[in-house]
């Protein structure tokens, strides 16, 4: 569904990403945890062309969009919710979840029913639905983040750290959501701080350190790795 081939990706005129390759299959949730620095927004970004990447691939659904433009990548069913939540806080909620369909609205059909599903997800957003998403708590704003990721009905869901600086409680929520989306079958690819939570909704994950891969495995693999301090490498 999602390949990464041995991509390398700069920042400005540092190479963050050293041969990095990952799979995540059709319907399979895949965390990718490492310490501050390592290089997991990038390798998001990368997914969504976001960075030059000079050598490597990124395959989806079998097609090879390396070099395809970030714009052009929501149509082979990508989409990412990016660190810090990054939604636009002087429009209503309702409004930033229309602009998640945004590349749709020439045929707009069922925008408005997928608006109210977006609802239906997070139900503490109904009632915000005229407000402007900047006065949410943080919690319901990562709700308005991933709501409007799922507008452009993406295939495959890239999620950066999207319960970061949240109650737990609220963490608690964003995962039960996250969790119906991987029971109605959404491909995710998921980086998370909270590691137990992450590998308890993903089947496998990879460990990154330095922009390089340093493991992959089953959930309950990653748990024994992190133990011996893969994430206290960084
Ligand atoms: N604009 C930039 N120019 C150059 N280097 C950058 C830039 N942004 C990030 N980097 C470097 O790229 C590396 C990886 O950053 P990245 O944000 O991908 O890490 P991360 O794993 O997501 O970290 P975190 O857990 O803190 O979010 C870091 O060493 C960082 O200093
Ligand atoms: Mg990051």
């Amino acid at each position: 569904m999602l390949e990464l081939v041995e991509t390398t990706t700069r920042r400005g005129r540092v190479q963050v990403l050293n041969g990095c390759s990952l799979t995540v299959a059709k319907g399979e949730v895949v965390a990718l945890l490492g310490p501050n620095g390592a290089g997991k927004s990038t390798l998001l970004g990368t997914v969504m062309g976001l960075y030059p990447s000079p050598t490597g691939q990124v395959i989806v659904q079998g097609q090879e969009i390396t070099r395809v433009p970030t714009h052009r990548r929501i149509h082979y069913g990508l989409a990412l919710v990016p660190e810090r939540r990054q939604i636009f806080a002087h429009l209503t909620v309702e409004d930033n979840l229309q602009l998640g369909a945004f590349h749709r609205r020439r045929h707009g059909v069922g925008i408005s029913r997928d608006v109210a599903e977006g609802m239906d997800l997070f139900p503490g957003l109904l009632k915000h639905r005229h407000r402007q998403a900047g006065w949410l708590s943080g919690g319901e704003q990562q709700m308005v983040a991933i709501g409007r990721a799922l507008m452009a009905r993406p295939e495959i869901l890239l999620l950066d750290e999207p319960t970061l600086g949240l109650a737990p409680v609220i963490v608690k929520e964003v995962f039960e959501a996250l969790a119906r989306l991987k029971d109605s079958g959404l491909t995710i690819l998921i980086v998370e701080q909270n590691v137990s939570q992450a590998l308890a909704l993903a089947s496998r994950a990879y460990i990154m350190v330095h922009g390089q891969m340093v493991f992959k495995g089953s959930s309950a693999e990653a748990h024994h790795a992190l133990a011996e301090g893969y994430l206290a490498m960084g």
